[in-house]
């Protein structure tokens, strides 16, 4: 791979160690995918930010790369294991919040924001058309790839950390234009509304792109229409079930594609079973939560609009990112939602938390939720609309 001076300069420990190091994940990368160069970034997304995840580990080489890194880039953090403010009321243990506290001041060292979410462009990390970036949530890399045209691959949190702190990443993958082309044309046949079917949508087509290795870009036809908020949660569910890193959505993305030869077709009886399977029949739910990805604005809104003067009668979570939540506090929607028992979970999520064995079943309207609930936290699931989820947090 061919370097600049600059590049080389960082290689040879000129511009510090952490800076080296980076330079050092980088090439390697770059070899391995065989880039011929190094491109500029101008936004990074690092995930890996729970404690969970990390360990001491994970910890000390943060804490490495913090004596002397500072990131060169706008940077922001995915959801982290705790709310960093409210992780006492969320039930959350002393010594992980301790834990959790020592990572996100390590990434703070670095100049890193301590914005902790997976919606990192409704919060003020949003590139443009065309931009290349390194991010590293999978629903976020599909939302900026897909529904903004920006070009970033799937970033590790070592890789994305590197991009961050030397403001390059290997060229290849997604950021070629010859690797952004549809694979697979994708007939919808059925009416799709709301985040609960976006999001089943998204499983299905996932898993069929997920069973094929030569169909990894669909190009959608048959949706006329799509919601932000409907897309984040479809990003979300197919990069979960089906890896996917880019799509097409004929008339509501911007990216140029051919339509592909190749055909498949999503009629209702494929959704309707895949419903059924992100619903455990006699599910025993004790847990609801809505914000996956992170809640946006115009849903805490929905949200106290439908809750106001009713009082819940389970554990209910609303995730977001920090500074959304500040402004339903500025709007009241908080107090309204608050008064009714919901919890807000800033800065982290149902999956990243450390809650298992907490509850039995969840109940959400995002099918990556149930993916990681059912999989991960080993809960019961059921997967209905927000509408839904917030009738069965008022059932006893
Ligand atoms: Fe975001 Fe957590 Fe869901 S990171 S996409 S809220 S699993």
């Amino acid at each position: 791979m061919k370097l600049t001076k600059l590049q080389l300069e960082m290689l040879e420990g000129k511009h510090g160690y952490a800076t080296q190091k980076s330079m050092e994940i980088l090439s390697a990368l770059g070899e391995i995918f065989e880039a011929e160069k190094m491109i500029p970034v101008t936004s990074v997304q690092i995930a890996g930010v729970s404690y969970a995840n990390l360990g001491e580990p994970g910890l000390d080489w943060l804490s490495q790369m913090a004596k002397d890194g500072r990131v060169r880039v706008l940077t922001t953090l995915n959801p982290a294991g705790m709310d960093l403010e409210n992780w006492r009321v969320l039930g959350i243990d002393p010594e992980f919040a301790k834990n959790q506290e020592r990572v996100v001041n390590a990434f703070a060292k670095m100049d890193i924001i301590t914005t902790c979410t997976c919606t990192p462009y409704l919060v003020g990390n949003l590139p443009h058309y065309g931009e290349h970036i390194a991010w590293a949530e999978s629903s976020a890399v599909c939302f900026a790839n897909s529904v903004i045209g920006a070009k970033t691959n799937r970033e590790g949190g070592p890789s994305a950390l590197a991009a961050a702190l030397t403001g390059y990443t290997p060229e290849y993958g997604y950021h070629l234009d010859k690797n952004r082309q549809a694979h697979v044309a994708t007939k919808v046949k059925a009416s799709i509304t709301g985040t609960a079917q976006f999001g089943t949508l998204g499983k299905v087509i996932g898993e069929i792109l997920d069973s094929k290795v030569e169909w990894t870009i669909p190009y959608i036809t048959g949706i006329s229409k799509a919601s932000t908020d409907e897309l984040k949660a479809f990003c979300a569910s197919i990069a979960t079930y089906g890896g996917t890193a880019l799509f097409h959505m004929e008339g509501l993305t911007p990216n140029k594609m051919r339509v592909p030869k190749k055909t498949l077709t999503v009629t209702e009886s494929d959704l309707a079973e895949a419903e059924q399977e992100l619903n455990e029949e006699d599910a025993e739910i004790d847990f609801v939560s809505i914000g996956c990805p992170h809640a946006s604005l115009h849903e805490i809104r929905h949200i106290a609009e439908l809750v106001e003067g009713k009082r819940v009668k389970k554990e209910t979570w609303i995730t977001t990112a920090r500074p959304t939540k500040q402004v339903a506090d500025r709007m009241g929607y908080t107090k309204i939602i608050e008064a009714t028992g919901i919890k807000f979970a800033c800065d982290t999520c149902c999956v990243v938390a450390p809650i298992k064995g907490r509850f039995t079943g969840l109940c959400t309207d995002s099918a990556k939720g149930c993916y990681y609930g059912q999989g991960r936290n080993k809960f019961q699931i059921k997967h209905c609309s927000l509408e839904e989820c917030l009738q069965e947090a008022f059932i006893e």
